[in-house]
C-alpha cells in the first residue's frame, strides 16, 4: 500500500535541519508543488533564540529559494535590527513552504519548531498565527501579550507585508514603529528567559 504519512512524518527523529530541508524539497504533500519554483525552507541559525514564522513565500522567495529576501524582508530586516536582533541569530521561515498559499503544509513548520526549539517565537501575521497557535488569531487583541505554549513564548504581530500594504505614509510609519516594539518585546523575552 502507498505510504499515506506526510513526508515531515517520516523524517527520523533527530534529524538535523539540513536534512530536513533535503527531504522538503522533494515534497508532493499537496498539489503546492506543481505552481512553484522551489520549496522554501526556513534559514537562519540552527539554535536561535527567536524563531520568526511568515505566511508563505513571495514570487522572489520562490525563486530565490529562501525565505524573506523580497520587499517583506526589507522591512523586517531594518526592524529586526532596530528592535536590536541581529538578523544573523534569527530563524526565520514560513507555515507554508510553497508559493501560491493554500492552507497546508504546516508539519514542516513543526518539525522547524522542535528542531531549532527556540525560547520565542514570533508570529508575523494571522496566518502564522495560526498555524504555531494552533487556532484563529486576532493580531490586536494578541500583540503584546507573551502566550506560553508547549514551543516556547508566542508572541504575534503585523506581517510586514501588512505595512508595506497601508495606504499611506504616515500609516506605514506607524505600523513600522509598531512591528519595532513588537519585535524588541520578543527580544527582551528571548534575553531574559532562564
Ligand atoms: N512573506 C512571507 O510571509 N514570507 C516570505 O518569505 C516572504 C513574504
Amino acid at each position: 500500500m502507498a505510504e499515506r504519512r506526510h513526508p515531515a512524518e517520516r523524517v527520523p527523529p533527530g534529524a538535523p535541519l539540513a536534512e530536513m530541508r533535503d527531504r522538503a524539497a522533494d515534497c508532493r504533500a499537496c498539489d503546492l508543488w506543481e505552481h512553484a519554483t522551489q520549496t522554501v525552507f526556513g534559514a537562519g541559525a540552527a539554535h536561535a533564540l527567536v524563531m520568526l514564522v511568515g505566511e508563505q513565500p513571495g514570487d522572489q522567495e520562490d525563486l530565490a529559494g529562501k525565505p524573506f529576501v523580497g520587499p517583506a524582508g526589507r522591512v523586517l530586516e531594518e526592524a529586526l535590527v532596530a528592535a536590536g536582533l541581529d538578523p544573523a541569530r534569527v530563524y526565520l521561515t514560513n507555515a507554508v513552504k510553497h508559493f501560491k498559499w493554500i492552507p497546508r503544509g504546516r508539519p514542516w513548520l513543526g518539525l522547524e519548531l522542535a528542531k531549532v526549539r527556540p525560547r520565542v517565537i514570533v508570529c508575523l501575521g494571522t496566518t502564522a498565527a495560526r498555524a504555531v497557535l494552533g487556532r484563529p488569531a486576532v493580531i490586536g487583541k494578541l500583540r503584546g501579550q507573551p502566550l506560553a505554549t508547549e514551543n516556547g513564548t508566542v508572541f504575534v504581530t503585523s506581517h510586514p507585508s501588512a505595512i508595506l500594504r497601508a495606504p499611506d505614509a504616515a500609516s506605514r510609519e506607524r505600523g513600522r514603529a509598531q512591528l519595532v516594539a513588537d519585535l524588541a518585546q520578543a527580544a527582551k523575552a528571548a534575553a531574559t528567559k532562564a
